[in-house]
């Protein structure tokens, strides 16, 4: 969706600002001239395999609130996840129907429709695989997932919604249970708040102090390295130094060498999600700054991302937070509506012969063509010439390669010895993905 998306977003922010009436020349004065890159969509992408509806998002709805989905029937998804608490439940780490807290601190729900990998490890592909895995967890919800149709039905009132949601598989089945409650999650996006309506041309929406917070977060804070984009997050893995260790993203991919690294969470209405991290180890976001000046734990996992020292006095601290407040929106906010629409692979290079080797390179998180074509038993070579470690992962019904940490200034050879569609995907900045097609 790449380039057509940014510029749908860019003319939406210019006509936003012209139906503000804001447009000004005064008011543009000392604007900063990357506003574009924190624009907030105007939609949202779906699977194709599980298309909105407003059948699906009802039921969906109604799922997410239904304690008859853990094991005792007193817990439902919105126990831990509240909106009132920024879809997060206020506590360090989660505690489960069982009374017991789990080892990790209930994320907040808000903007995954743009995520690629699910948890603080980002062990799940997708909302709708997600999905069951709290239902079935012991220390969560603790349901026989194989009783739990039969549990549900017999309601006739949700037997009309499954009919409703899923017209060709009129049943209460796992998988319709899992896509119509990814369906609801999807719609979660966090509302409009005082950043953006600066954004799109407000002087007066956010504070001095505020506009001071931000351009040190975009700027000599570098805490846009990793918060990046209008969600505030690159959706990638790091370790940001705290004092606590543990497997994290390596543990998922097997790479030792991500131990300690989590997902970057969004930051939008965080105001709303104390304690912080995957541990809820830092109780309120002065500590959070703190940490990032003082705290952090120097050792072979960190991010490269981090600034090597950061210095910010009381002052700067102040003026983060204060740009840190402007992105929770009015308490009684609703979800924002963006339109559904499908999502694309990023398609391989039109036409053309299919050569026997290619080479493409990784820069900023990003390769440099969206796709490419190959002939079989050729070779794709991908040089790293970015500042971080990537990792090449191809995976297929019938291909699994899988290429480790690489390093900067190091190239990978991929052999595709068999026809198809493959997709190359980053396995530390999930965003980062390419796909190639193999032809006789
Ligand atoms: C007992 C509290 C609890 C309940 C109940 C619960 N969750 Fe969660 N949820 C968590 C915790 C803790 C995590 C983080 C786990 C991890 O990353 O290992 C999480 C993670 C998630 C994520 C991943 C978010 C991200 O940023 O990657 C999604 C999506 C989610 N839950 C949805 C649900 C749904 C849907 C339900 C109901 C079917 C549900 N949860 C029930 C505590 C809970
Ligand atoms: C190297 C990438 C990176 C940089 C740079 C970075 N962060 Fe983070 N941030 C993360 C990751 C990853 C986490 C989650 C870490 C964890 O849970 O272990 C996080 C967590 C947070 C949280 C807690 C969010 C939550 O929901 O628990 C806040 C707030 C935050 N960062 C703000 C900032 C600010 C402000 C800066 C700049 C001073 C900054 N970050 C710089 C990657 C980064």
């Amino acid at each position: 969706m790449g380039k057509v998306r940014r510029s749908g977003l860019a003319l939406a922010a210019v006509s936003l600002v012209f139906a503000l009436g804001l447009a000004g020349p005064g008011a543009q004065a000392d604007r900063p001239s990357n506003l574009a890159a924190w624009v907030r969509p105007d939609s949202a992408p779906y699977p194709t395999d599980n298309p909105f509806s407003p059948a699906k998002l009802d039921l969906g709805k109604r799922l997410f609130e239904d304690k008859r989905l853990s094991g005792a029937n007193t817990m439902s998804c919105a126990s831990c996840h509240d909106p009132a608490k920024g879809f997060s439940d206020a506590r360090p780490r989660a505690v489960g129907e069982g009374g017991a807290a789990g080892p990790m601190h209930t994320p907040t729900l808000w903007n995954l429709a743009w995520t690629e990998q699910l948890f603080w490890d980002g062990r799940a592909g997708s909302l709708e695989k997600q999905a069951l895995g709290p239902i079935a967890n012991p220390i969560e919800m603790n349901q026989d997932l194989a009783a739990l149709p039969g549990e549900l039905s017999g309601d006739k009132d949700l037997e009309a919604a499954f009919a409703r949601a899923f017209p060709e598989n009129p049943v209460i089945d796992l998988d319709n249970i899992a896509k119509s409650i990814a369906i609801f999650e999807r719609t979660l996006v966090s509302p409009v708040t005082p950043f953006d309506r600066w954004v799109a041309g407000d002087e007066g929406a956010i504070s001095a102090a505020a506009k001071r917070g931000f351009a040190l977060f975009d700027g000599k804070a570098a805490c846009s390295n990793c918060h990046k984009g209008w969600a505030f997050t690159d959706g990638a893995f790091h370790d940001i130094g705290l004092t606590a260790t543990g497997p994290g993203r390596g543990g998922t991919v097997g790479h030792p060498e991500l131990f300690n690294s989590w997902k970057t969470p969004t930051l939008r209405e965080i105001g709303r999600t104390a304690p912080y991290m995957h541990d809820g180890s830092i109780a309120d976001l002065k500590s959070v700054l703190q940490h990032y000046v003082q705290g952090v734990m120097h050792r072979p996992t960190l991010s490269r991302d981090l600034p090597a020292r950061l210095d910010l006095d009381a002052g700067e601290q102040a003026d983060i937070l204060a740009f840190l407040d402007t992105l929770n929106a009015d308490p009684t906010a609703l979800p924002a509506t963006v339109a559904a629409v499908a999502a694309t692979d990023p398609g391989p290079l039109a036409g053309g012969p299919a050569p026997a080797r290619v080479e493409v390179t990784q820069r900023d998180t990003a390769f440099s063509v969206p796709g490419v074509r190959l002939r079989k038993g050729g070779k794709l070579v991908i040089h790293n010439e970015d500042t971080r470690v990537h990792n090449i992962r191809v995976f297929a019904a019938d291909m699994d390669y899988d290429s480790g940490v690489q390093d900067p200034g190091q190239s990978v050879e991929v052999l595709f010895d068999h026809e198809g569609r493959f997709r190359a995907v980053c396995n530390i900045h999930p965003k980062m993905k390419m796909s190639v097609e193999v032809v006789e």
